[in-house]
């Protein structure tokens, strides 16, 4: 059994990372109509409210080093670009790290999570969660400026079985890929899409705030500013804020 679909869950990722450390497959997948506990990166919630989004996680298994895991993250945003735009011809982009943007909002968010020794991956999960039949008011205050659906987008309903079967197949062929050819190819494309860099930043951390200029990702997936001062840093973590 490769596909579970569960009507409730708290969140896909820790019900994938149940079912990967009791040594189910790369591949598994797992939808839920409703996440009663749906989690964001930074620890922040990830509202997903029942029937009007995608949340789904994969179980990953990649033979790679823990340090390079980050890049898996990169590798799904530029599979889900791939499949807003197959299915739906959208052109959307990537805020660094894993951001997808339509118009300037946020659409949907990647969350990785690992389980690791210190030479060897046991399993990377990746959960994914689009926005796809909201409106607006459909979300909670806080996000309202800030997030969007598919369905606000385009105006109109989405399919969301249609939805997730291109971004799978997208998504298992920029993974192939990523394995097969590795990550310089799909680097390339993630900063042909990306709306971070080349801009002038404000990076928030909990420790500091960087502005600057977004000069490049190094193939670790760390976001490289460049300050006033013509000092590098290296973001390995942190939100994002680009300057219009
Ligand atoms: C982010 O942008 O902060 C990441 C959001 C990730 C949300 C998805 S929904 C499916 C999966 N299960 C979770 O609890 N989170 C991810």
């Amino acid at each position: 059994e490769k596909f579970y679909f569960l009507n409730e869950v708290d969140s896909t990722n820790n019900y994938a990372k149940k079912l990967a450390s009791e040594g189910k497959p790369e591949g598994t997948v797992i939808v839920a109509e409703e996440q009663s506990a749906g989690k964001g990166r930074l620890s922040r919630k990830w509202i997903s409210a029942k029937g009007k989004g995608i949340w789904t996680s994969f179980i990953l298994r990649p033979n790679i080093l823990p340090n390079f895991a980050a890049q898996i993250t990169l590798v799904m945003a530029v599979g889900m670009i791939k499949a807003l735009e197959k299915n739906l011809g959208v052109s959307a982009k990537i805020k660094w790290p894993n951001d997808i943007l339509i118009n300037d909002l946020k659409v949907c968010g990647i969350l990785t999570e690992m389980s690791a020794e210190i030479d060897r991956i046991n399993y990377v999960i990746v959960g994914i969660g689009l926005n796809v039949n909201q409106s607006n008011d459909d979300f909670p205050d806080e996000i309202q400026d800030s997030a969007t659906s598919l369905k606000i987008c385009l105006g109109k309903e989405i399919k969301r079985v249609q939805m997730l079967q291109v971004i799978l197949e997208e998504i298992e062929k920029v993974y192939n890929l990523y394995l097969e050819k590795g990550f310089s190819e799909i680097l390339d494309e993630w900063k042909n899409n990306s709306c971070t860099l080349g801009q002038e930043v404000i990076v928030k951390m909990p420790k500091e705030i960087i502005e600057g200029m977004a000069i490049d990702i190094d193939s670790g997936g760390c976001l490289i500013v460049k300050d006033k001062e013509n000092i590098i840093h290296k973001i390995i973590a942190g939100d994002v804020l680009v300057r219009k």
